[in-house]
């Protein structure tokens, strides 16, 4: 069972940034599951490194498209993504001092992911599309 997952309304028509959408979306019910099953703490901080680590790529990605266009809506974007980033290492940290935060705060991260892309990221992309990225992530 999964918490949000990538569906059409996500689709930015920049393949990159839709890969790397869903594999944000794969990373967080990764997680939501390894909640649910009660899984070792260890497991669990695992998955939320991968899940910070992604975050980051992909904000980076994103960030370096947006700086190459000169795109308007840069820095309130990228305040955006500080502030998903904060509420990824909140909830790291809770889960660090053994506080029940699991389930809840990964739905939370979920509905909160999903609607970043829905608002932002379309945004973004509206405005890329029509001169399209041409670096490969491998050059990022
Ligand atoms: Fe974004």
């Amino acid at each position: 069972m999964t918490t949000a997952s990538w569906n059409s309304r996500h689709e930015t028509g920049i393949d990159v940034i839709d890969a790397q959408h869903k594999a944000l979306f794969a990373a967080l019910n990764q997680l939501t599951e390894a909640f649910r099953n009660g899984t070792s703490a260890e497991h669990v901080n695992a998955g939320l490194d991968a899940l910070l680590t992604y975050a980051a790529e992909h904000f980076q990605t994103e960030e370096r498209y947006m700086r190459e266009r000169a795109y308007p809506g840069l820095a309130e974007h990228m305040a955006e993504h500080g502030r998903l980033v904060g509420k990824a290492h909140h909830l790291e940290q809770q889960f660090q001092e053994g506080r029940p935060v699991a389930m809840e705060l990964t739905i939370f991260l979920a509905d909160l992911l999903a609607q970043h892309i829905e608002e932002y990221d379309m945004a973004m992309a509206r405005f890329l599309r029509e001169e399209p990225p041409t670096v490969t992530v491998e050059r990022l």
